[in-house]
């Protein structure tokens, strides 16, 4: 089988001092790619690897005939709707390809869209504000302190100590950031307490993965308590995610509604194959969906010890190597219907 591999590459490490850097803070560096291609040829695939820059289309084009399948985990090159970019493609040239549509692509990374379905469908996530320029007043119905991010990034990009507001000057200063730095608005929800947990979801329909906790509690204090861009990119990395747990240590109630909201949230956004979802809990442990990841980041063990989906695939005894089958395989049965 003849596995076309749609992937695209960072050539800086993130660096919360150099905003330029961040742009790619969502993409795999080099050696992640290179391992992912190693890994789908040890299973026996003829792997072409294509980046997911201008070129990919011609590339595409050409292999078309070739091409049983792309194995996706390219995030797109440019504008707010990139992620969409190669499964639209894909659609056009009708082949065949793991994950979401480029609608639900588009949705996903788009957080306040996403948050829109996610109300609509009284699946539970926080109120909140888009601020379409940095003047805007702020909304009666929102609180302080609040968390400020950018609408479209992944990876933590845009999320420091300083994500959290806690008063008029704060936010403008912060909203400020987002707008310079990323070209992007900034959406503003409540600044949430509680644990945070991280579910990954496999097959068509889904199995929901046993849960991975994110413990902030293990953080040093220099850290905020949650995942800023400088805990997932210095110590998550420097301790391999120390503070990762899973299966996370919870109630069956909890289980049970992280449960069902990821399974709402998988059917009202129309996520196909794989993909992760965040939560964060308020004080009383009411759970509220974040943000959806899809494709999820997914990096070999020998690399990145913490990458979150392989890491929860572990922890039932799925390797690395067979999760990328599995993956495929799901994917395939898609088309076969
Ligand atoms: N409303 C919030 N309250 C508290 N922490 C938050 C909130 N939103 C985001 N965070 C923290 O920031 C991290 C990154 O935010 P997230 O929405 O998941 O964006 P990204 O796409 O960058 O992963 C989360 O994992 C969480 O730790
Ligand atoms: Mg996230």
């Amino acid at each position: 089988m003849n596995i076309a591999f749609l992937y695209n590459v960072r050539h800086r490490y993130p660096d919360p001092k150099k905003p330029q850097t961040l742009r790619e803070a969502d993409f795999d560096d080099p050696e992640t790619t290179e391992l992912q291609i190693k890994y789908l040829k040890k299973l026996g695939y003829k792997v072409f690897p294509i980046e997911a820059n201008e070129e990919a289309y011609f590339k595409l084009y050409r292999l078309k005939s070739k091409i049983d399948l792309v194995f996706n985990v390219s995030e797109g090159l440019h504008g707010n709707d990139r992620e969409a970019q190669i499964p639209a493609m894909l659609e056009m040239l009708q082949i065949p390809y793991t994950g979401s549509s480029p609608l639900a692509q588009a949705i996903v990374l788009n957080k306040s869209k996403a948050k829109e379905i996610l109300i609509a469908n009284k699946i539970p996530t926080l109120p909140f504000q888009l601020f379409k320029s940095r003047n805007e007043k702020l909304n009666k119905s929102l609180n302080y302190p609040l968390m400020v991010k950018p609408v479209s990034e992944g990876s933590s990009a845009g999320i420091t100590n300083k994500s959290v507001v806690y008063n008029e000057a704060g936010l403008h200063k912060q909203v400020t950031y987002i707008e310079e730095t990323f070209g992007e608005q900034a959406l503003v929800e409540p600044y949430l307490e509680g644990r945070e947990f991280s579910i990954a979801m496999l097959g068509n329909p889904p199995q929901v993965l046993p849960i991975l906790e994110s413990d902030h509690s293990m953080l040093p204090k220099k850290y905020m308590p949650f995942d800023s861009l400088e805990v997932k990119w210095f110590y998550e990395i420097a301790t391999s995610g120390k503070h990762l747990k899973c299966p996370a240590k919870i109630n069956l109630v909890l289980e049970k509604k992280i449960n069902k909201i990821c399974l709402d949230l998988w059917n009202a956004i129309g996520i196909r194959d794989w993909c992760r979802i965040d939560i964060r809990c308020d004080k009383k442990e009411n759970p509220y969906v974040l943000e959806v990841n899809s494709p999820p980041g997914c990096t070999p063990p020998e690399h990145d010890p913490a990458s979150y989906f392989p890491l929860i695939a572990r922890s039932i005894g799925i390797d690395y190597e067979n999760l990328l089958k599995m993956i495929i395989e799901t994917a395939l049965k898609r088309y076969k219907k």
